[in-house]
């Protein structure tokens, strides 16, 4: 009886120290000074912690004065939602508590749009490591509209409420800060995203780094997002060659070579955030799929994409959409000279369509990158530098898809047809095309029995003849019965740079990989 009151009192006392630091009056990890909050029509969404029983109120100073209604501390927890505010600043947001008079402040706050920037290494990749790092880290400082805010690395077996730690607190962009250790801060696809998109709005642009090298998707998952595609909780072990290799390859954590429990940071760095109120994400990621569960990245990535979507949603008390827009870059190259599960995973990156947005993946915006190798890059081919390519064609997507301008074309040519006859295929696609007479890169699959399943029933044919917006291949030496199938870009490392065959018009977009299959009739 006594052990038992003794290990109870213990209990307590634990618990209650642990409650008074969280009633401390502040507010959570990724509110700071300088930010950017979601401007109007949503409704940004601020909390932090407190005296229980209390009341807080929050309040904005600047282009207009603001104030909410008093909440309540509950469990020391406080949560307001401001009314929809305008793009622009500066503002201060102070929240005062009503047990005393204190208050808190945070000075230089901005309503803007807020982007989410999720991955792997290629959205790790800071801007210090992109092709005119010097340019664009000089630049940096001339775009104070466009903030940061980095995430840092934690792990957790249990889905958290607010962040652990921060890397980068909210920031007005510096070259230091832009330019940090390799893989460090900040990621160049998400700042590039940021100022690309700042050009065009031309209104604040909050950007949220929380990626981490090397880590596959049921990392970044739920486990009832796993749960939807079979997938269960487990350590997701990496003993394949490709796995040891990219390890090798990447050299940037020291933890790299962690092993991927399920969830871990879904748990730590996604799960904490799903209360702010956000525009919309882009990810870069897949690489670290490519030999773990790949068959089943077709339904774990749309199911992610659903289940960060629903998160969110609910997090902002319903301001941030429920189907927000999600952009993602399909992966570019890593291997010349095998086949290392890319071409499967760009498909499965579509769920199997080749293109976004699709039925599966509604609101969605794909940039393709397979035309942007580089052999050189110091960080290993798997990490080409180009990423103002990937991220202009990221903005083209977002400004069609997320801003709904009608003018803006953001997809390469897609066929809409493939005819077969005695002696040749044609493929129309959705627009007009500018393509090159090369070989190589369509192949048929040549098959009586109609099994495409390996790369020996596959025979490159060549492009004959092209038209505005079609282009005519010759089957010879397959006979007719005897085609099952035609792919395009099947391969890890197709193209040099920019050099793919099928562009549009204007030579800015390529052709996506795709497979068309004879239909049975
Ligand atoms: C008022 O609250 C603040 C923040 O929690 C605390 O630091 C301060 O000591 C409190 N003052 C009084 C008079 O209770
Ligand atoms: C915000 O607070 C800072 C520091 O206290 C002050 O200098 C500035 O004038 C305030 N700005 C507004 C808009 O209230
Ligand atoms: C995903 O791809 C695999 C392998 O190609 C296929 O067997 C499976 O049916 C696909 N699943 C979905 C949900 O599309
Ligand atoms: C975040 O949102 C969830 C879901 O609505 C809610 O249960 C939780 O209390 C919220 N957390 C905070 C700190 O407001
Ligand atoms: C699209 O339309 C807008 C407004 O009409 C115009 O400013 C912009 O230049 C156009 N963009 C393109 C790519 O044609
Ligand atoms: C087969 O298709 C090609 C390209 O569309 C066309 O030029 C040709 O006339 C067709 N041949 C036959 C026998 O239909
Ligand atoms: C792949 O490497 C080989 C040998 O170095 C080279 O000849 C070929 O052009 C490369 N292919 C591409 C698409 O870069």
């Amino acid at each position: 009886m006594l052990s038992t009151l003794v290990r109870l009192s213990l209990v307590l006392s634990a618990f209650a120290s642990v409650l008074s630091e969280a009633e401390v009056f502040h507010f959570a990890s990724y509110y700071g000074d300088h930010m950017v909050l979601q401007k109007a029509p949503a409704k940004a969404v601020v909390w932090g912690y407190g005296k229980t029983g209390a009341k807080v109120v929050v309040s904005l100073s600047g282009p207009l004065k603001i104030s909410a209604n008093y909440v309540p501390v509950i469990n020391g927890i406080w949560r307001t939602t401001l009314s929809p505010v305008g793009a622009g600043g500066p503002y201060n947001l102070t929240a005062s508590q009503s047990t005393n008079d204190s208050s808190i402040s945070l000075i230089d706050v901005l309503f803007g749009d807020i982007w989410l920037c999720g991955g792997q290494s290629n959205m790790a990749f800071t801007v210090g490591q992109v092709y005119n790092a010097k340019e664009e880290l000089a630049m940096a400082s001339k775009f104070p509209s466009v903030r940061i805010f980095q995430a840092a690395l934690e792990q957790s077996s249990v889905e958290l409420n607010d962040l652990e730690g921060v890397e980068v607190p909210w920031s007005l962009p510096t070259a230091e800060l832009l330019g940090g250790k390799d893989f460090s801060h900040f990621s160049a696809v998400c700042w590039l995203f940021g100022r690309y998109l700042y050009e065009t709005l031309q209104y604040p642009i909050g950007l949220v780094e929380s990626c981490w090298g090397g880590t596959p998707v049921e990392a970044w998952s739920s486990q009832r997002a796993l749960h939807k595609c079979g997938l269960k909780s487990s350590v997701s072990r990496h003993s394949s060659v490709l796995y040891n290799q990219l390890l090798v390859q990447s050299n940037f954590w020291e933890d790299i070579s962690a092993e991927w429990d399920s969830s871990v940071l879904w748990n730590s760095m996604i799960h904490p955030l799903r209360n702010m109120t956000i525009t919309g994400a882009i990810w870069y990621q897949g690489e670290a799929n490519a030999a773990h569960n790949r068959d089943k990245y077709n339904c774990s990535f749309p199911a992610m994409i659903d289940d960060w979507r629903i998160a969110f949603h609910e997090g902002s008390d319903g301001q941030t959409a429920l189907d927000f827009p999600f952009g993602f870059v399909q992966l570019s190259t890593w291997h010349n000279n095998s086949q290392d599960g890319f071409r499967e995973i760009r498909w499965h990156q579509t769920a199997d369509y080749g293109f976004a947005p699709n039925e599966r993946m509604k609101n969605t915006f794909m940039a393709v990158a397979i035309d942007l190798p580089d052999e050189k890059s110091p960080w290993g081919s798997i990490h080409p530098r180009y990423k103002q390519d990937v991220a202009y064609r990221l903005v083209l997507g977002a400004r069609a898809v997320a801003y709904g301008e009608k003018n803006v074309s953001f997809q390469g040519p897609f066929p809409t047809q493939g005819l077969l006859n005695q002696s040749f295929i044609s493929i129309v696609f959705n627009q007009d095309i500018s393509a090159s007479l090369d070989d190589d890169f369509f192949e048929v699959c040549c098959s009586a029995n109609k099994m495409c399943g390996t790369d020996q029933s596959w025979l490159p044919v060549p492009i004959i003849k092209q038209g505005s917006d079609y282009i005519i291949l010759s089957i010879t030496p397959c006979p007719t019965e005897h085609i099952a199938a035609v792919r395009y870009l099947w391969k890890d490392w197709p193209c040099k740079f920019k050099a793919c065959p099928i562009y549009s018009s204007d030579k800015v977009l390529p052709a996506p990989p795709f497979i068309l299959y004879r239909s049975s009739n």
